[in-house]
This record gives C-alpha cells, structure tokens and sequence, in this order.
C-alpha cells in the first residue's frame, strides 16, 4: 500500500496548515489542531538549559510539519515561578529567561508565516504575591491598590468553598504580615485572588488583555475562570457576576479585536462548563475545554467498555453558534478526577496511579504513554478519539512521540520535563549542562531521550509521531470532524464505541474497539441500507451497509476505523 503522507525528514512541509489566510475565516477554531507548548521546556536557543521564544520559534517549521494549526503557550510572564508562570509578577512583559517582548512578537509573526496561529495563557484570576498591585495593597491599605485582593480580618468568609491545591493547601485564607490581615486565594498561598468586585481590577484586566491583543495574538486560553468572583453562601464558582464579566470581556474583544478567541479553562460537570460559552445574544467562550469526557477516554479502556463515555456525551449540551469543545488527553497539569464519582476515581487511581507518587492534587501527575504502559496501540486509539469526538484537539508537547515523565518530581512538574528532540547529551533541548536544565529530562530506561527522540521516531515509518502526522492530515481532509454533528449508534458490543460525525457534505463512521481483544460488532446505521463505506486513511472498501440498515465489522484489538459512509450513485 502506498503511504499517502511519506514521512520526509529532510524537508519541512512550510505552511502544512490548510486553514484559510489567517484574517479571512472567523471560525478557523472549530478546525484546528491545537498543541500546547510550554516555552522554558521545548527548545533553548542561547545555551542556558531554559527553553525560549527564540527555541520555540526554531521549531516551528517541525510543528508545521506536524499539521499543528494554533499554538497554546502557558503563561511566559516575569514570574518567581513558584507555580511555574500561572503566579504572575508582570502581566505586560516577558520573562527575561525566555527572551525579550520583541521576541515574543517575532515569534508570533514566523507562526502567522506558517499559517499557524498563536493562544496565550491569560491567569486572570489572581497574581503572584510579589506582583507589584499586591505588594502596594499590602503596604498601602488606603492606597490605589489598597482594594485589589480581597482582604479580611478574620480566615472565616466563604466555608463552602472547596480547597483545589489539596497536596499543599488547607484553607483558601493566608495571613498577610504586613497588612495584619487575611487575604482570599484559590489555587497556592502565594497566589492571592484579585478583587473583581473592585471596578478598578476589572479595567486593569480588561487592558491586560488589549495589550496582549495588540502584539497580534489569536487569542487567549482564560485560566482558572470559573473562580474571579465570591459569594457568601454559594461554592464561588460559575457565580454570575464571573460569567457577566466574561461576557463583557467578549464584548471588547469583539468590538476592538474581532477574530480574537477565548477558550475557558472551567473544569466543572457538562452543564456548568457550557454555560462559559455563553448565548447567542451574550456570548461568552468560543472554546472550553471538555474536562468531563477527558478521564472517561481512561476509563474505557480499562472497563473496556464505552458506556461511560456514552453517558457523557448524551450528557453534553448542544453548543451555541460558534461554540466548540477543546478535546484533550492530557495537559500540563494532573489529570484531574475532580469530575468523576468517588468510586471512578478509587477505579483511576487503581488503574493509573497504583503509586502514591504518582498522584497530584485531585488527580494523577502522568504522561500519556506511561499511563497506558507505553502501548502504542493505546496511544493511538486515545488519540483516535481525541480526534474524532466532537470538538477541536488539543495536543501535549512530547506526547506526539510518547515521551514518559518523572514521577518523583514535585508538584505536576513531572509532565513538564525538556522536550526529546534528538539522543545527543542533551536530547537535543539545549547545549548547557544537563545539570543545569530548567527541570531534568527524563531518565528512566527505555524512556529517556536516547530511546524516546523526535528524530528517531521520524525516520522509523511506523512510530507513533508518524502515525499522528498521517492522522491529522487525513482528519484535515475532513471538515465534518471539526464542524459536524454528532451521533451515537448503537451496536451489539460493549466494548466498541460507533458514532456518526456528519455534515452538508460527508457522513464519516468513526467505530473504536476499545478492548483488548478483537470485536466483531453489529452496528445500526438507520436510513443507510444499501450505502457504500470507504476506510478514509487506506481508501479500501468495506460491506455496504445491508438492506436491515446494519453493518458487519470486525476489529482487531485496540483499533479503530474512520469510514466515509456514502449514498450509492442511483440514489444520490
Ligand atoms: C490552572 C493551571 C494550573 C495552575 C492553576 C493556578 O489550573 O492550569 O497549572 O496551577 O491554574 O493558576
Ligand atoms: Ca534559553
């Protein structure tokens, strides 16, 4: 068979992204493929063991290649980076360790270059604490920051809100020595919430996020968004003031920078988390992402068994106008079970954490390929889904090759290790001493960077990374992954999850064995007797859909099929 996209090592495919120019196609989200990247640990550039803007724009033409379309870049702002940048210290520069503004902007405009475009990380629900607003409103109570945080005299306001740092955290309340009072935080004792009660707060965040714009930004993913307002007697979050200010913060970027996209981080249960894309008439999110069906994907491939990611989808809300999910596997930080049942998460941790080590916070400090044992069939089919379920992907640096993590590491920064380019000393991340790495690269055998590397798994054709790229141009080929709707089919097997992905001009068949045996299943296709179906990678025909409106397929292991289902020619 031939290869229909050859892996070709010698000579980046510029510009792979076929979105429209950049300007002409508003809904160019709904399309792509994101992929999350975190500066200091992808490419060094100058030599001092921290990835850089400069780095990172070397790779570009890779990322391209890759069929990446948009960017995600976790925060990159001058920050002590006691939580790794999300504790802000400056909202409008850059951290000096990853290079200048003008870097940054430079960076932004090569991407625009290769048509892909950029999201930046905006953490506006609170700073750093040696964020200049908050070491004004500590000293100065009276002064024009005196009102920024949201400061008490006693720990007691808010009991019903949840503690999200477990692993460090016993109270949403610090004590200020210098004020002599208690200030409100969310996530880290050093990460005091900003004050959106005051108006003040609210104009200065709003200019934040003009600033960012005017450097030519796509967009923005808004962290921690649930959480910018309190209330007494509620859980504070999703309250309606937070969503009130995400919708004016809609309306600037509208009127002021059309185009621009807002992606909410709100990790709440399906109902809630649609709420963040507002309405028709009140808009708020283009984009959240789907934290709910995230661990389900896990899940299912344990249980093998798809009732549980079955339930979540029937589950899922439709979307307004523009609205569209971000799908993920995994991200920078713990896979969370925040949003599962005690008994799924015991389940989780059973399965993917049976090491207390490798537990963080709510959730398990794991990369993708180590969690499913480094089974590539099982890399696949999780992506297969990432790819195919409704919603846009969202990539994780490293996982494109199945780079493993560092579980001893502290906090969720085992997932967060330098970026395996090549198997020289340094994999390929940076000249300086291994020693002195922004966090060390992993070592373990058969996962460190001699056995796990981007150029290696270019040259072997049949590596995860090339299968990916194959993927992701096939999926490329086909809008309705991105645009169309969704529905569930029943078949006679548990085990195999069938939906139809449709839109005005194609009906795709998207049918995943999720066990660990072959399947042969029955699968329902109403109203499509007698219509052809055709592998969408391969080409190869398979049985015609019988005149009982069923198709038989048989599926190895862990595998899954992508068939554009199609009316024969008499009827069409
Ligand atoms: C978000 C980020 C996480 C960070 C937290 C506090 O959840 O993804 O990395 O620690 O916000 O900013
Ligand atoms: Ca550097």
């Amino acid at each position: 068979m031939s290869h229909p996209y050859p892996p070709d090592h010698r000579q980046p495919v510029l510009g792979a992204s076929s979105l429209p120019p950049l300007t002409e196609d508003t809904h160019w989200y709904r399309r792509a493929v994101f992929y999350e990247v975190m500066v200091q640990s992808f490419k060094d550039s100058n030599g001092d063991g921290i990835g850089d803007f400069p780095g990172l724009m070397s790779t570009l033409d890779y990322l391209s290649w890759l069929g990446v379309d948009c960017l995600w870049v976790p925060p990159f702002y001058p920050s002590p980076g006691k939580d790794d940048g999300y504790d802000v210290a400056d909202y409008m520069s850059v951290n000096p360790a990853y290079g200048t503004l003008e870097d940054f902007t430079r960076f932004v405009r090569e991407a625009h270059v290769r048509g892909i475009r950029v999201l930046v990380d905006m953490v506006l629900n609170h700073t750093s604490d040696q964020h200049p607003w908050f070491q004004s409103s500590r000293e100065d109570p009276a002064g024009p920051f005196g009102d920024f945080y949201v400061w008490r005299d006693t720990p007691t306001g808010y009991p019903d809100v949840r503690v999200i740092f477990t692993d460090t955290e016993e109270s949403n309340w610090a004590w200020d020595p210098v004020r002599r009072q208690f200030y409100w935080h969310r996530f880290f004792s050093h990460q005091p919430d900003l004050n959106y009660e005051n108006p003040a707060v609210r104009r200065a965040v709003i200019d934040v996020v003009r600033f960012w714009c005017s450097t030519g930004v796509d967009g923005f993913r808004l962290d921690a968004i649930p959480y910018l307002f309190e209330e007494e007697g509620t859980n504070g979050e999703s309250l309606p003031a937070t969503h009130h200010f995400i919708a004016t913060l809609r309306e600037v970027i509208d009127t002021e920078f059309p185009g621009t996209v807002m992606l909410a981080e709100a990790n709440q249960p399906p109902r809630d988390v649609v709420a963040y894309f507002g309405s028709d008439d009140q808009p708020e999110c283009h984009m959240c992402f789907h934290f709910p069906v995230m661990p389900r994907i896990f899940q299912a491939l344990r249980e093998e068994s798809s009732q549980g990611l079955r339930t979540i989808l029937a589950e899922t809300p439709p979307l307004p106008q523009g609205g569209q999910w971000a799908m993920f596997l995994r991200n920078h930080d713990e896979l969370t079970l925040e949003m599962v049942s005690d008994e799924e998460r015991d389940n989780m941790y059973r399965w993917y954490a049976p090491d207390p080590q490798m537990r963080a916070n709510v959730g398990i400090g794991r990369r993708l390929a180590p969690l499913l044992h480094g089974s590539q069939r099982e890399v696949e089919i999780a992506h297969a889904l990432l790819l195919s379920l409704p919603g846009s992907p969202f990539l994780y640096y490293g996982d494109e090759i199945g780079m493993g993590d560092d579980y001893t590491l502290p906090d969720r920064y085992g997932v967060r290790t330098p970026m395996q380019w090549d198997a020289g000393p340094g994999g390929g991340f940076s000249d300086a001493d291994p020693a002195d790495f922004v966090l060390p690269m992993v070592s373990s055998p058969g996962w460190d960077h001699r056995a796990i590397n981007v150029s290696q798994s270019r040259q072997r054709e049949h590596s995860l990374l090339n299968w990916l790229r194959k993927m992701l141009a096939v999926r490329r080929e086909h809008p309705a992954f991105g645009i169309g709707s969704m529905s569930l089919l029943s078949t006679d097997d548990d085990a195999v999850l069938a939906f139809l992905r449709r839109d005005e001009s194609e009906t795709i068949l998207c049918v995943t064995n999720l066990s660990s045996s072959s399947r042969a299943v029955r699968i329902q296709l109403p109203g499509m007797g007698g219509w052809g179906l055709k592998d969408l990678a391969t080409g190869h025909s398979f049985p015609t859909v019988n005149e009982h409106e069923y198709v038989d397929i048989t599926l190895p292991r862990h595998s899954f099929y992508w068939l554009s289902v199609s009316m024969p020619k008499e009827q069409a």
